[in-house]
């Protein structure tokens, strides 16, 4: 049944990145001056969860790095590392600077210095969740250190936007922009059909069912691979050597509701306080979830962060959002509800 079960794991990075095309050229060709020693320009890339955002850009990194030789790469998760202390020290610790640093005491003018002596090559730093940065600041230090070229990584343009500063707004507008939709159902049965020849024994699967799984996943490639993994998962335990309609309905619930449980445990405290009072209080507008918040908590938010919080849980199927912009409401998704698609 199942021939090699990495390729089916969520941070796989495939060989070959299917119908992303001119996405992946237009990211390398950003990011093409530091293989001959240039500074590179930021890129952003925007997009709905499961879109390819992460996937493309670790694959574009790693191509870089096959071409030459002085190119390194850094991953950080932002919201895992959602202060500007955190991010950089994710960075140094990456490329091996933060022998003697002592977390938490260390003034970030140091780290930044540190950074900024580093000449050993020039380095991607892929900033992915950007857009929950607490202080995108960071964003700044890195873009003004010519060794390093940024991957800025966000859902949407505007929630990265209205959290930094103006200085910082302008060089980002001007920074090269590579935009991904929701994929068909075509494209990610394709997405599919690659993990299975790479991943299952070639009849485990039908066409039928890969489309299936396609429409379950409504344009969001990591729940369609979820499915399949789960779905592969259950007939490789039941000795199975196909996977049968009835696996399959039952994987959708199943990885829905692993992947919804994954985007909880990733929120901040911050965030879970807010989707707590959402779920405590049922459908809510963002001034009175602001209002519960601030009783709630020491140190509140401001109201325009709170709003990327709501807008950040809606994307990644914790919240439901209903009502024009105006008299939005927010609700929680428990695992019975599936997400609109809009
Ligand atoms: N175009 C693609 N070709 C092959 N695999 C893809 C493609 N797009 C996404 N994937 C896979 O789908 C999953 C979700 O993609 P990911 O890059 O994590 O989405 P995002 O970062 O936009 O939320 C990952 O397992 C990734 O490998
Ligand atoms: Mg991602």
């Amino acid at each position: 049944m199942i021939r090699d079960a990495r390729v089916l794991r969520a941070g796989f990075i495939p060989q070959e990145v299917e119908h992303r095309d001119h996405e992946v050229n237009h990211l390398s060709s950003v990011l093409k001056p530091i293989t001959s020693g240039e500074p590179a320009d930021t890129a952003v890339v925007t997009g709905p969860s499961g879109t390819g955002k992460t996937c493309v850009s670790q694959f574009v990194t790693e191509r870089l790095r096959e071409e030459a030789l002085n190119v390194e790469a850094t991953y950080v998760n932002c919201w895992r590392n959602h202060t500007r202390f955190r991010t950089l020290y994710q960075i140094l610790d990456d490329i091996g600077k933060t022998i003697d640093i002592h977390r938490q005491s260390t003034p970030h003018d140091e780290l930044i210095d540190r950074l900024q002596q580093y000449d050993e090559s020039r380095t991607v730093v892929i900033l992915d969740e950007a857009d929950q940065l607490e202080d995108p600041s960071v964003i700044y230090d890195l873009h003004s250190l010519p060794q390093f070229a940024v991957i800025c990584i966000a859902n949407k343009e505007e929630e990265l936007f209205s959290q930094v500063d103006d200085r910082l707004v302008s060089r980002l507008r001007s920074s090269e922009h590579v935009r991904m939709d929701k994929y068909h159902d075509d494209q990610l049965y394709d997405i599919l059909r690659a993990r299975v020849r790479w991943g299952l024994e070639q009849d485990a699967v039908t066409d039928d069912q890969l489309y299936c799984i396609a429409d379950a996943a409504a344009g969001d490639a990591r729940l369609a691979i979820g499915i399949l993994r789960t779905a592969a998962g259950k007939a490789d335990r039941e000795n199975s050597e196909r996977i049968t309609d009835t696996m399959l309905q039952d994987a959708a619930g199943d990885a829905r509701a692993q992947i919804r449980q994954k985007s909880l445990d990733s929120l901040t405290p911050h965030q879970r306080e807010v989707y707590e009072i959402i779920r405590e209080q049922g459908a809510l507008g963002p001034a009175e979830i602001h209002d519960l918040y601030t009783k709630r908590v020491d140190e509140p938010r401001t109201k325009r962060t709170i709003r990327t919080y709501l807008s950040k849980m809606a994307q990644y199927n914790l919240l439901e959002a209903e009502g024009t912009s105006r008299d939005r409401k927010y609700a929680v998704i428990t695992s019975g509800t599936s997400p609109s698609t809009d």
